[in-house]
């Protein structure tokens, strides 16, 4: 796919999925901004970026404060001149029973999911809105779609960024900007990871195609939303998740 000298910002790309979705842009020509909380895995992310002879701009920031959202639009127009695509990618679980869910648990999950997307959302619109052109792909999750025991918060979160969606392709449509969202289902990366075997064994009953996804799977589905291909397609979530939910 062709996305030489547009420019991209993914959210959360230190690692796992949105490490993916940046190598997967670049390979198509795309500039990236990496964006996230932990400096050693985006330096780690930018050199084999690097490599494949795109620019690329890392910028450590947390995606719940506006100052940093703020500044990673700014920065990124100042490097690269403008926005073409912005993934909201970073993201965080912290699982718990209702009945003993922490308030702490519950505000984190929250901030950094649904308020994080709002807010990288915000600080990127003003520059795709003068531009008159842009694709916004938030990544969401099945559990968003179907909730869980144990993930109230996270599946809350999930469902905002879903109707988020909707709300800002509805706002952006008249001025060409496309917004749209994966839900992916059991994906494995360390997010992941950290399940207890026996709940593996179960997720993996319940998935058609017999398999756990992969960060490419997501990759591939945000290269469709950042392609011309998709081009009249907005508002929408695609589930990524090998049957899983129907
Ligand atoms: N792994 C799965 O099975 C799965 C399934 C469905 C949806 N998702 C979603 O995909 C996204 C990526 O998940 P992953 O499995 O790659 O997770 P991960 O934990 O491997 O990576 C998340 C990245 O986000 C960064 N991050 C966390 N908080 C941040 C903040 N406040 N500001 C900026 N960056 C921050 C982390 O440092 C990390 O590099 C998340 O939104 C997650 O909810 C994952």
């Amino acid at each position: 796919m062709n996305l030489k000298d547009k420019v991209a910002i993914v959210t959360g790309s230190g690692r796992g999925i949105g490490r993916e979705i940046a190598l997967k842009l670049a390979s198509g020509g795309c500039n990236i901004t990496l964006v996230d909380v932990d400096e050693n895995t985006l330096s780690q992310t930018a050199k084999d970026i690097e490599v494949k002879g795109v620019k690329v701009l890392t910028v450590k920031a947390d995606v719940t404060s506006v100052v940093d959202t703020e500044r990673i639009a700014d920065e990124t127009v100042k490097s690269f001149g403008k926005i073409d695509i912005l993934v909201n990618n970073a993201g965080i679980t912290r699982d718990n029973l209702i009945m003993r869910m922490k308030e702490d648990e519950w505000d984190r999950v929250l901030a950094i999911n649904l308020k994080g997307t709002f807010n990288c959302t915000k600080a990127v619109s003003r520059y795709m809105m003068k531009e008159r052109s842009g694709r916004i792909v938030n990544i969401a999750s099945v559990i968003g779609i179907g909730g869980n025991v144990g993930q109230a918060n996270y599946a809350a979160s999930k469902a905002g960024v879903i109707a988020f969606t909707k709300s800002a392709a509805k706002e952006f449509a008249p001025r060409n900007i496309n917004v749209n969202a994966i839900a992916p289902g059991f994906i494995q990366t360390a997010m992941t990871e950290v399940l207890k075997d026996d709940i593996k064994a179960k997720m993996m009953e319940r998935i058609p195609l017999q398999r756990l996804g992969t960060v490419q799977d997501v990759a591939n589905a945000v290269m469709f939303f950042v392609s011309e291909e998709s081009n009249y397609i907005t508002g929408q979530t695609l589930v990524v998740d090998g049957g899983m939910i129907m």
